[in-house]
């Protein structure tokens, strides 16, 4: 729920308090979040949008915001993985899972019950599948793709234009910061620093997922092996998913991957921002008496004013009586 509500980032940084995205060019910026159990896209769109779920008209600092918003459930990076592994369990009930998303050399044992233990996959449960299963990597990333692809259905859409799962989207719009997993796999990829092309991006991914598990695990002694082995997994998972929501080449470059905002974790700054919120008001804070139009003319107003005052004090004085007058 805390998650569903990412897309104050994005209002927040077109307000005068804060200034999020030191980057970005325009007053908003879209946000993109990914967890390990769902996903969500927020946009401001000038587009109509069709299906009133993902709706969101949204006032703040007296301005209006036609809001986009979804959130996938179960297409965040841990349940993707289950339902990767679920759809392969149906080719065959082999007790080793070749498995082209993790490196080669890296085996794992999978328990069904626990795998079959989320609500994302349990009604796709076959009959008669071992205990345990043996997932080895075979580490391609092409192949990898293919997989993942599986997991989204393109085959139905009611609306204009879908991104997946027959869930409405209108086209992208504006800038986009992506964090939590976004950026951790990415950081770990080494392509968050300076702006690195969608290509070069694939090229990371499949340099990374083509490479030994011993070697992964002898470059990043520090990572959690569970964590550190699903990185290919996650890169070719986001790259999907970033295709379906529709950045291609040249939207690429307008997200931003970001892990600190000032300083400070997104997570944390998120949760506080979250918690300002509360205080924001939906219209302009009561505004000072004055426009700084109204107070400049005011000012250059008494300037002159004050400057006919010492002229005439100026010509009198030459008077011997002006200021002895002025002052009695
Ligand atoms: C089934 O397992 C055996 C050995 O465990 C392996 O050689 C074979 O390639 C596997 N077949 C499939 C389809 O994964
Ligand atoms: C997986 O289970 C097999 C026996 O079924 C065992 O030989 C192997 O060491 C286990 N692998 C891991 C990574 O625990
Ligand atoms: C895709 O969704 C449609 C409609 O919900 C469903 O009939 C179809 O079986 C789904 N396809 C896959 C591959 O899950
Ligand atoms: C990328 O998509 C945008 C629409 O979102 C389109 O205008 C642009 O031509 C596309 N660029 C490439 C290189 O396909
Ligand atoms: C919000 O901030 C206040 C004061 O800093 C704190 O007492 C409260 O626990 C916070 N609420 C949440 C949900 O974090």
């Amino acid at each position: 729920m805390l998650r569903f509500l990412t897309f104050f980032l994005f209002l927040l940084q077109s307000s005068p308090w804060f200034n999020l995205m030191p980057n970005s060019k325009e007053g908003t910026s879209g946000a993109l979040d990914l967890g390990g159990a769902s996903t969500q896209i927020t946009f401001v769109s000038d587009d109509n949008i069709e299906s009133q779920d993902n709706s969101i008209r949204f006032r703040l600092y007296g301005k209006s915001y036609n809001v986009y918003t979804h959130s996938f459930l179960c297409y965040g990076k841990d349940q993707a993985l289950r339902l990767q592994l679920a759809n392969s369990m149906t080719h065959g009930q082999n007790i080793t899972l070749l498995d082209p998303c993790f490196n080669p050399g890296y085996t794992r044992n999978v328990s069904t019950a626990d795998l079959y233990s989320s609500p994302c996959v349990s009604d796709r449960r076959i009959l008669t599948i071992p205990q345990t299963i043996q997932i080895k990597g075979t580490g391609n990333y092409q192949l990898c793709k293919d997989k993942v692809e599986n997991i989204f259905n393109l085959s139905h859409c009611s609306y204009s234009r879908c991104s997946f799962n027959g869930i409405f989207q209108p086209m992208l719009q504006g800038e986009f910061g992506a964090f939590s997993a976004f950026y951790f796999v990415m950081d770990f990829l080494k392509v968050t620093k300076e702006k690195v092309s969608l290509d070069g991006v694939k090229d990371s991914v499949e340099r990374h997922c083509s490479k030994p598990w011993a070697e992964v695990k002898r470059e990043a002694v520090r990572i959690k092996e569970k964590y550190l082995s699903e990185y290919c997994f996650s890169a070719v998972y986001i790259l999907n998913l970033l295709d379906l929501y529709g950045f291609n080449s040249s939207s690429w470059e307008d997200i931003t991957f970001f892990g600190k905002i000032q300083g400070s974790d997104a997570g944390w700054t998120l949760g506080y921002m979250l918690n300002l919120t509360n205080m924001i008001p939906a219209e302009l804070p009561p505004s000072p008496p004055l426009s700084h139009g109204g107070y400049v003319g005011v000012m250059v107003f008494f300037s002159v004013f004050l400057l006919f005052i010492l002229l005439t004090c100026w010509l009198t004085f030459r008077k011997p009586k002006c200021l002895q007058k002025g002052i009695i």
